[in-house]
């Protein structure tokens, strides 16, 4: 029984591994769910899809098992690819806020994600490539990237009680309240992002040429480019 037990494990595991899973794909699929699910997941809430955890996870599989059944509702910015990736940093899981928020239980506030939803998001971390370097010039893109998003976004998001600058049309919206609170001459007296109680920056002070970047952006009719 026990042998049987282990041999039942061990084609399992086979199939997670891709032996099978590249001669018969839909077949494999089907087996995974249906005959390994006792083996997967027992333990975890029962609200939950069986997670497959093999090679790259792509966006649309963070989304069906992790970020639409437990984050969504709360907030919008989880639907949309660019806006997930600003709160992590592609190959480096400890220091991405999106997982640091759910392995210490903070994420979602009703309690803690069984354990194989935080590897999966664990590993789409861990396999995401780094998105491209935008370069700096006087796009929304390049400034949304370079100013809003490194700078802001923590805090001036739609899930915040601060103003959001999340997307083009609250960028726009505030234009002139970013550049005001900004352009000051001296990025080092700027008001925002504001000082913790050491002393530090609560996020990257944006450079000169950053700001010079986002007032162009302005005189240039705040296109959405
Ligand atoms: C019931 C509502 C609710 C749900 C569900 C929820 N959150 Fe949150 N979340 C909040 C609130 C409110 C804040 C703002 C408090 C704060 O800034 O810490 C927040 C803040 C955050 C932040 C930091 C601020 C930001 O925008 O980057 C992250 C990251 C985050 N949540 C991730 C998640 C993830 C991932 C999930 C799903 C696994 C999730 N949350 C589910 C309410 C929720
Ligand atoms: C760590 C959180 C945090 C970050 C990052 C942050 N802010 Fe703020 N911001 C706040 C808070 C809190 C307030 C409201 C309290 C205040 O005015 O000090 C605020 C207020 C503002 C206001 C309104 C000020 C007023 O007098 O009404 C503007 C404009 C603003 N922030 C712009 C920015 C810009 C631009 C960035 C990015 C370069 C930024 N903030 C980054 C937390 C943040």
């Amino acid at each position: 029984m026990l042998i049987l037990a282990m041999k039942y494990l061990i084609y399992c595991k086979d199939l997670f591994n891709g032996g099978k899973m590249k001669m018969f794909p839909i077949l494999s699929i089907l087996l995974l769910v249906f005959s390994c699910k006792v083996n997967i997941g027992t333990n975890e809430s029962e609200q939950f899809k069986v997670v497959p955890i093999t090679g790259n996870i792509d966006f649309s599989a963070l989304k069906s098992y992790v970020l639409s059944p437990s984050c969504i509702r709360c907030h919008s910015w989880a639907s949309d690819e660019a806006s997930v990736q600003q709160r992590m940093i592609s190959g480096d899981a400890e220091n991405s806020i999106l997982y640091q928020k759910i392995k210490s239980g903070t994420m979602p506030p009703s309690g803690a994600l069984p354990s194989r939803q935080l590897q999966l998001v664990e590993r789409y971390i861990m396999t995401t490539k780094r998105a491209p370097t935008i370069a700096l010039n006087s796009t929304f893109q390049s400034i949304q990237f370079h100013l809003i998003g490194k700078s802001c976004l923590s805090c001036h998001n739609n899930a915040g009680k601060e103003m959001s600058f999340e997307g083009y049309a609250n960028v726009k919206r505030r234009a002139s309240e970013i550049i005001d609170i900004l352009d000051i001459g001296d990025m080092e007296g700027t008001p925002m992002p504001p000082i913790d109680a050491n002393g530090n920056r609560k996020a990257p002070v944006p450079t000169a040429q950053t700001v010079e970047a986002f007032r162009s952006w302005m005189s240039e009719g705040m296109l959405n480019n």
